[in-house]
């Protein structure tokens, strides 16, 4: 692990996938983990809120209960996330297109609105992006929108953290649910670019949750080389 030792994080989305190995392995290395979703985390953190991040009204609050008497929070990832329907923008409904806005990109503003009106000082602050964010192929729909839409909050929000390195990161490809039911639900005919995930489900192409996570943990020194607000690819920052 490179620079400081991460001492306290939140984590929100850790009650699966990446979250969950992202918590994991900084509860590994003796950090203090707060978190917030819908299932809770299946680990013993600092703290564990459960929220539904679609209803808006009730962030602040889980934010607030969550992070009582907290003043300092070293590393922030805002990584709860959902991918809605493989389909043409044509076939997309409304109400869902609402909810992966409502949940990937606009959840997390009573999330850094929190932390900036209490004065949390924050030491770096990942939002977890996609490759899908920029690729616009055929079927991503209001996944794709909300990822581009969530690049331009983090450039926007830095602004607002001076004091504090902020990107939103596309991952690559990690061994979730969300990669699961790509691999099982989708017409691969129809969607052709869904085909390379596929293929690279269970081979090294395709790492699982903790060792995708232990790659973002090592990069942060790396990220915090790129200027704030940015967004990155994990898979073309400089290797260490
Ligand atoms: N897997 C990949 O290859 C890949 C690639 C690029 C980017 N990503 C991004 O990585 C992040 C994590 O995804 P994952 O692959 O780890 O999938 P995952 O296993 O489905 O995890 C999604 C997490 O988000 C939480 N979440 C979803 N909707 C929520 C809601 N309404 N309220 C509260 N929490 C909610 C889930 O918690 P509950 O269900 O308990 O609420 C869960 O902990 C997402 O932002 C995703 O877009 C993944």
């Amino acid at each position: 692990m490179s620079g400081k030792p991460i001492r306290t994080a939140l984590v929100t989305g850790n009650s699966s996938g990446l979250g969950l190995g992202l918590t994991r392995m900084l509860m590994r290395q003796g950090a203090a983990v707060y978190g917030l979703s819908r299932r809770g985390c299946p680990e013993e953190t600092a703290g564990d809120v459960r929220v539904d991040l679609a209803r808006y009204e009730d962030i602040a609050p889980a934010m607030a209960q969550l992070l009582d008497g907290v003043e300092r929070l070293d590393l922030v990832v805002l990584n709860a996330g959902l991918l809605g329907q493989i389909q043409s923008m044509q076939e997309a409904d409304i109400a869902e297109l609402r909810q992966l806005m409502d949940v990937n990109v606009w959840a997390n503003k009573p999330i850094l609105d929190h932390l900036l009106a209490h004065g949390i000082e924050v030491g770096q602050i990942i939002a977890i992006s996609s490759g899908a964010s920029v690729s616009g192929n055929f079927g991503w729909s209001g996944y794709s929108i909300s990822k581009a839409a969530l690049n331009m909050f983090v450039q926007l929000y830095a602004h607002e953290f001076p004091d504090t390195h902020m990107h939103a990161l596309a991952p690559g490809l990690v061994d979730t649910a969300m990669q699961g039911f790509i691999s099982d639900a989708v017409d691969l005919e129809r969607f052709p670019a869904l085909k390379r995930l596929q293929e690279a489900r269970g081979t090294d192409a395709m790492p699982d949750n903790e060792a995708v996570a232990q790659q973002i943990l090592e990069s942060l020194a790396r990220l915090r080389d790129a200027p704030s607000g940015r967004f990155v690819d994990l898979r073309d920052l400089p290797k260490p």
